[in-house]
């Protein structure tokens, strides 16, 4: 999908989500610690990381974003889009030169971050992110619709994520899974497989008792169960470098709830009871739309 696609699907999306602001409700606020397991540093062959981590997250206003790095080594600041794109750090907005360094999010739009330190920028110590009005609500009553396929990672595929577990939690957040609704694992043969463990053993990273192992790429999973379905690798040190994916998957029927109760699922994971539909989650649904062009613009399916 062309980049300008991308652009012009976001900003139907926000248009959609402000439309429909007044019966907004409060998301939780995120914090998110940037680049993940890399932290904020030069990265090691130019700005591909933070961008790749800015591109598997959706931003919402609120949201706090931490910069770890090492007191010394690195600062942040925060610059126009100018100065970004020219790597010019005389006259930043703001300069952060302790560790943790967090910025709210404070309105809608583009932030641009990067280093004061000589050359940290022109190497690639740069992050971009563009900000939403409103986010999906989690506990959203989905409408009905059709069975869907879901690549996992999108384009990213199933590999070690470079920015470790949050990328394909970030990628999941922002999805409704449904009975009927497919994973497709896509990767090199040979050098991932695909492990469906139980919550304990995803939590462990132990896969020596996976319900199923799929070593032959495209892998696909249509999701027959509601509850929580939890995916890795057995791959040696895979699943403890952050290859590892929860999902939970809800009926696909309008007429039972996705449940924003944590009690819907047992501790096993195993199927919950179907309840019906509460009227408390119902207005919620107006965002679905504008979700599901969010997610578009982010991930091809
Ligand atoms: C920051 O980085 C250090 C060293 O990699 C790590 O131990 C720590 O957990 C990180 N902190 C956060 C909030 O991610
Ligand atoms: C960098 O930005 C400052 C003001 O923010 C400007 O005065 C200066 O000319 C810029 N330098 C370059 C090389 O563009
Ligand atoms: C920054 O955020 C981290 C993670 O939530 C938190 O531990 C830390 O106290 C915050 N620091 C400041 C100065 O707000
Ligand atoms: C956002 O926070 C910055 C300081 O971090 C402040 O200068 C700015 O006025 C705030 N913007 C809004 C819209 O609150
Ligand atoms: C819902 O899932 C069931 C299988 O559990 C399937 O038979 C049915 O066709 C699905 N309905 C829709 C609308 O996808
Ligand atoms: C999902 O993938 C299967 C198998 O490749 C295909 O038959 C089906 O049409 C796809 N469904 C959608 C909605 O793309
Ligand atoms: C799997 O490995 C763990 C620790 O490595 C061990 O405690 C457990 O008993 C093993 N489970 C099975 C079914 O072999
Ligand atoms: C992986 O192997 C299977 C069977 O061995 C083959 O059908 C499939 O095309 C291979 N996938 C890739 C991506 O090479
Ligand atoms: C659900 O899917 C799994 C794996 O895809 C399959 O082994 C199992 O038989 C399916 N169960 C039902 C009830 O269709
Ligand atoms: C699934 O939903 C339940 C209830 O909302 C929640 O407690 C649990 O953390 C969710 N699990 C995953 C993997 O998202």
């Amino acid at each position: 999908m062309a980049r300008s696609m991308k652009m012009t699907m976001i900003r139907v999306a926000v248009l959609a989500l402000s439309l429909f602001s007044f019966s907004e409700t409060v998301a939780s606020q995120q914090v998110l610690v940037v680049g993940g397991r890399l932290g904020w540093t030069i990265p090691p062959a130019g700005p591909a990381p933070y961008d790749a981590w800015a591109a598997s997250h959706i931003f919402i206003v609120g949201d706090i974003l931490v910069f770890n790095f090492t007191n010394g080594d690195q600062d942040v600041a925060r610059v126009t889009r100018e100065a970004f794109l020219r790597c010019n750090t005389t006259n930043p907005i703001e300069v952060k030169k302790t560790n943790p360094a967090n910025f709210t999010l404070n309105s809608t739009g583009d932030f641009y971050f990067t280093s004061t330190l000589d050359r940290h920028c022109e190497s690639g110590q740069k992050l971009a992110v563009h900000v939403l009005a409103s986010g999906p609500s989690p506990s959203s009553q989905p409408k009905p619709r059709g069975p869907r396929n879901f690549t996992v990672g999108g384009d990213l595929g199933w590999i070690v994520p470079p920015g470790g577990e949050i990328v394909y939690k970030s990628w999941a957040r922002t999805k409704t899974f449904r009975i009927g609704d497919a994973l497709e694992f896509l990767f090199i043969n040979g050098t991932q497989d695909v492990a469906e463990v139980r919550k304990e053993d995803y939590e462990k990273c132990q896969t020596n008792s996976s319900i199923a192992v799929y070593s032959s790429s495209p892998v696909r999973i249509v999701l027959n169960t509601t509850g929580e379905h939890f995916y890795t690798s057995t791959y040696l040190d895979h699943c403890a470098l952050g290859q590892k994916l929860a999902i939970n998957v809800t009926s696909n029927t309008s007429s039972s709830s996705s449940s924003s109760s944590g009690s819907a699922f047992s501790p096993e994971g195993a199927m919950p009871p179907s309840t019906p539909g509460s009227s408390a989650t119902r207005v919620v649904s107006a965002y679905m739309p504008a979700f599901v062009v969010i997610a578009l613009a982010f991930f091809h399916f």
